[in-house]
């Protein structure tokens, strides 16, 4: 599975030869070319996947499932490999990026499984008033047809694989558009479906920027479906233009991790540590604000700088904890947010410090509502905390925030924990644990602006197929 067998098998040449760069979180310099797909490769792609797309679809389940365990094989056989890839196009650090390939493996495998086991169901008329045991109903799903996948940079690998594997389970054919930053990545993946024997038509794949053939991507009138992984502001501006199709997205999130009076302190700094540091915090999932009663507030605070000052800032290749932020415009972003909150008054209790796209895990204290940072999403290594009065200040602020992706409860009282999760508008709520998609089987959902529909294995299953139904009408 070499760079140069990736590209035969995946790219063509773009009908216009336009093609894009990519350059290197860590140094700036150029690492990859590829092509920058014009309105009419994708134009050619959609219809490629719309003809193999029947054929596909009456392809017996149980093969169908072959092809992505050996998709799966594949990605295991070339973990590193590809996670090289990752390291050099996203900054991602060794064990997460090895641990991304062969979490996708799992992933694909499990969608195999899982996807054979889906059946049908029948109803009868007659458990409705009045009715009689004269029809029979046989409700079964079928596929929605060519499913555009759009995974983000931050994992390009299995947030592709999570959209790409249950669309072709469910016998839709798909086409990928490779995110800008971790395009190799991405045609890795491609690669191993490819390799794995799927036929042609079937797996295609778009290179090039968004910002260029985006729209026309999302209105083209062959797409059945589209599947998201992005910022807030993509997935609005795509679902107002997508038109009548089924949309999954996943996007941002502002993470709360509240943590009330009895809480176990130990447990709740590792697993905010965890939860805001790893990947830098370029995780929709990353715990991205900390509410913590007064009362408990200093020494939660001593022990996250403890914790933090001893994460290793560096290159991914050396396996650093801290890398590189994916592009200098992020890096940017992130300062500015904390420039932002020291001058209204936030107490930085790890020192911002910055190389290029590198940047120290930040810890700001004494956060308030009126900071950019309690709302905004840095993704990036940045963590604000906020000390409320009681945990009814807590959950309001939460549920003030436009996005509802996911939120933590720390406190040894469950039945308390409980009736606070009760109250927050977020799609799911980790209690004494940092948020976090997986495992990749559990549902995962974004509320309010953080997406449309959950994903997870069974429910993209689900997702990426309708339902139709056949009554039969008895003399
Ligand atoms: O940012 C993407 C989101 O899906 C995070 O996944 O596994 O890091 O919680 P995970």
């Amino acid at each position: 599975l070499t760079i140069e067998l990736i590209f035969l098998v995946c790219i063509g040449t773009s009908s216009t030869g336009k093609v894009c760069k990519e350059h290197s979180p860590c140094n700036g310099t150029e690492i990859y070319t590829y092509q920058s797909c014009s309105s009419e490769d994708a134009n050619q792609a959609f219809h490629a996947a719309a003809a193999s797309q029947v054929m596909w679809a009456k392809t017996p389940l149980w093969k169908r499932a072959e092809y992505l365990k050996q998709a799966a094989i594949i990605l295991r056989s070339h973990q590193d490999e590809i996670a090289n890839s990752l390291m050099n196009e996203i900054a991602k650090n060794r064990k997460n990026a090895i641990s991304e390939v062969v979490r996708t493996a799992d992933l694909i495998e499990y969608v195999a499984e899982e996807g054979m086991r889906l059946s049908g169901k029948l109803m009868y008329p007659d458990s409705f008033p009045g009715q009689k045991r004269n029809q029979l109903c046989l409700i079964h799903r079928v596929p929605l047809g060519v499913v555009l996948c759009i995974p983000p940079f931050n994992y390009p690998v299995n947030l592709c694989a999570s959209k790409v594997a249950p669309a072709l389970m469910m016998g839709n054919s798909v086409v990928i558009k490779t995110p800008s930053h971790g395009v190799i990545s991405c045609l890795y993946l491609a690669a191993a479906f490819h390799l794995a024997g799927i036929p042609r038509g079937v797996v295609n794949v778009l290179t090039g920027k968004g910002s260029e053939i985006g729209d026309y991507l999302v209105t083209h009138p062959l797409v059945n479906a589209i599947s998201l992984t992005g910022g807030t502001h993509t997935g609005l501006s795509v679902s107002k233009k997508a038109g009548m199709i089924p949309l999954q997205m996943e996007l941002g999130g502002k993470d709360a991790a509240i943590v009330v009076c009895d809480a176990d302190l130990q447990q709740s700094i590792s697993s905010i540590a965890s939860g805001a540091f790893s990947y830098n915090g370029q995780r929709c999932t990353a715990v991205k604000i900390v509410y913590v009663v007064k009362q408990v507030a200093d020494a939660l605070v001593d022990g996250l700088k403890e914790q933090v000052e001893k994460l290793s800032v560096g290159s991914p290749q050396d396996n650093a904890d801290i890398t590189p932020v994916v592009h200098h415009s992020s890096a940017d972003y992130i300062e500015k947010l904390v420039q932002d909150a020291i001058q209204k008054g936030a107490k930085q209790v790890t020192p911002f410090k910055r190389k290029d796209n590198l940047i120290w895990p930040t810890i700001l204290d004494h956060v308030d509502k009126n900071m950019r940072v309690a709302w905004e999403e840095p993704f990036g290594p940045l963590l604000p905390i906020v000390r409320v009065d009681s945990e009814v200040q807590a959950i309001e602020m939460v549920n003030k925030s436009p996005m509802g992706l996911q939120a933590s409860i720390f406190s040894r009282n469950m039945e308390n924990a409980m009736f606070l999760a009760d109250f927050l508008k977020t799609g799911t709520i980790h209690l004494n644990g940092q948020p976090a998609r997986g495992p990749d089987h559990f549902p995962f959902q974004g509320w309010k602006d953080s997406g449309i529909g959950s994903q997870g294995v069974l429910y993209s299953l689900e997702a990426m197929s309708k339902i139709k139904s056949i009554v039969i009408h008895f003399a």
